[in-house]
């Protein structure tokens, strides 16, 4: 039977275009409700069960998304595989606004977010191992299709997750990238562990939408964001059409 793929639309992503939708599902998890419906649709002949990071309309800022409920509704409507999709500031020197980012590790900088399922009411601790935050073979498939459909893409990257919703300071961006980071964005964790722990292979395609703070001379607005993401969103989808159906 052919795999139902999970994506997890960020924001300028919060409706699939060329999506032909079926049916919208609502689910209930133990952790109260997702950002949105899950929307039961066919792509391009794949079928995938999408939701709206930030809920549709984008309303629910990066520190308040439910993502337990995301990620555990998922699970229970039978995704084996889910691709996250972000936007993020550039840190790395190649990594400028409209770029794609298959990212192959994080830095997890929030804080006060539930960020497990292995807590309360336990039978016995569990420690899951995460050396590896993002699955390598479906990172492997975004890279080759980004590749394929010739959008402008990395396919190595530290994501930097922060708290938000504000945005960094300059100085925050120079400590990050002293750690390493190449990109920086406010919803890759919990996701990433969450899906890890539920046993779901995970990966992010994440579209640089403006450099991060500090790295030009010019302050962050909206409407670069705005534009980036008109810019950069049709290579999201290319590569999310090139794909499912090697995915199913
Ligand atoms: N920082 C954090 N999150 C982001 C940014 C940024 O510069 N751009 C888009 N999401």
């Amino acid at each position: 039977m052919a795999e139902i793929i999970g994506v997890i639309g960020g924001t300028g992503l919060t409706e699939l275009e060329g999506l032909q939708i079926l049916e919208y599902q609502e689910v209930e998890t133990p952790f109260g409700a997702p950002s949105s419906s899950i929307t039961w649709g066919n792509l391009h002949g794949c079928r995938l069960a999408f939701i709206s990071r930030h809920g549709n309309p984008h309303r629910i800022p990066p520190h308040e998304v439910n993502y337990r409920a995301n990620i555990w509704a998922l699970k229970h409507v039978g995704v084996s595989k889910i691709i996250g999709v972000n936007a993020v500031g550039g840190i790395h020197g190649s990594m400028g606004p409209a770029h794609v980012v298959i990212p192959d590790q994080l830095i997890d900088y929030t804080w006060g977010r539930p960020s497990t399922f292995f807590e309360g009411d336990l039978e016995h601790v569990t420690h899951i191992d995460f050396s590896f935050p993002y699955d390598k073979d479906l990172r492997q498939v975004l890279c080759d299709c980004a590749g394929k459909v010739r959008a402008p893409y990395s396919d190595f990257g530290v994501y930097g997750a922060t708290q938000g919703p504000r945005l960094e300071t300059a100085a925050e961006i120079k400590r990050l990238e002293r750690d390493g980071c190449d990109i920086v964005g406010m919803t890759g964790m919990p996701e990433a562990v969450l899906a890890a722990e539920l046993e779901i292979p995970y990966a992010c395609l994440s579209l640089v939408v403006n450099w991060a703070a500090g790295k030009t001379t010019e302050i962050i607005t909206m409407a670069d964001i705005e534009n980036a993401i008109a810019d950069g969103m049709g290579h999201v989808r290319a590569i999310l059409a090139e794909a499912l159906p090697v995915l199913q």
